[in-house]
């Protein structure tokens, strides 16, 4: 399993803060958003990722994570040159997937639940032949992709950005996709706005019956980040669990020591270079 972790866009809604940053390497409590996503994919086990970014931006990227050696993971740099849409990734990566699956995660997407790894794991096990997305209630649907589901959960429709939208069921920005998504990513026309929508990639899955609704109930907890406020709010909770229970939610080390990928003496190594931090007497304590 392959996964892409999508960091580019415009930010436009945060300016003029990402006029000279990426949005996904401000901070989030203590360390750089990117580290949320990042820990999703590396807590499921899955080591090989390409970060796809602008041009401006992906030498920040590769500066912060390098080749992702000191994580026992393996990372790949992309640029997309315009913020062409989601679905553009996967015809970007097309070498780097190869002939696996590959799942996708927004690099300003936050989630966070205990049950989350499971949900991830079983998506990816199903990954050969069926697509998994995972949905959200939100009060205000009308800003996110809206899938509607009947009473025994088969997926009746999915609309990008509904006037009207006919559930609260947001589309959050975690997919899991078969190998043939290339061709899917490839075979779709860009929309009225000019973008691949991976609205219309999930609408191919839904039509062809392949296509899975994991719904992320009320002890989860989703932000995008794309807003001030959201920003704050996204923050704020971090820091309130965080502080409350004693453990971090973005802490890739930590993902990746509960994977298996590193090592303890990798994460002795990690621990030693933060030494003169609380993020090193954090990976410490993980030591011990
Ligand atoms: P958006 O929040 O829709 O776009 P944005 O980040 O450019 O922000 P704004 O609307 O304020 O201008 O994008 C969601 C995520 O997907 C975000 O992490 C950026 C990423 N993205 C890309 O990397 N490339 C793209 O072509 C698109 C559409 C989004």
């Amino acid at each position: 399993m392959k996964a892409i972790i999508l960091a580019g866009g415009k930010g436009t809604r945060l300016y003029p803060i990402t006029l000279g940053v990426s949005k996904q390497l401000l901070p989030v409590n203590d360390v750089p958003m990117i580290y949320y996503p990042l820990s999703v994919l590396l807590r499921a086990g899955i080591s090989e990722i390409a970060i796809i970014s602008t041009p401006d931006h992906l030498p920040g990227f590769e500066n912060l994570l390098g080749c992702g050696s000191q994580l026992g993971a393996q990372f790949t740099y992309i640029e997309q040159p315009q913020p062409e849409g989601i679905a553009q990734a996967f015809i970007l990566a097309e070498k780097f997937i190869g002939r696996d699956a590959c799942a996708l995660i927004l690099g300003d997407n936050i989630f966070y639940g205990s049950q989350l790894t499971e949900l991830l794991k079983s998506a990816i096990d199903r990954a050969a032949d069926k697509a998994t997305l995972f949905a959200y209630e939100v009060k205000d649907s009308k800003r996110y992709g809206v899938i509607e589901k009947d009473a025994s959960g088969k997926i009746l429709s999915i609309e990008e950005k509904p006037k009207h939208p006919k559930s609260n069921l947001a589309v959050t920005g975690l997919y899991v996709y078969p190998n043939t998504i290339v061709s899917v990513a490839n075979s779709i026309r860009p929309s009225p706005r000019g973008e691949l929508e991976i609205t219309d990639v999930n609408a191919y899955y839904m039509k062809s019956d392949q296509l899975v609704c994991e719904q992320l109930g009320r002890g989860y907890a989703w932000f995008d980040t794309g807003t001030i406020n959201s920003l704050y709010q996204a923050t704020d909770y971090v820091r309130a669990l965080e502080d409350r229970q004693g453990f971090k939610i973005g802490c890739i080390e930590e993902a990746a020591f509960q994977a298996g990928l590193l090592s303890k003496a990798g994460l002795q190594k990690r621990a030693a270079f933060f030494e003169h931090n609380d993020y090193g007497t954090y990976l410490k304590s993980l030591i011990q």
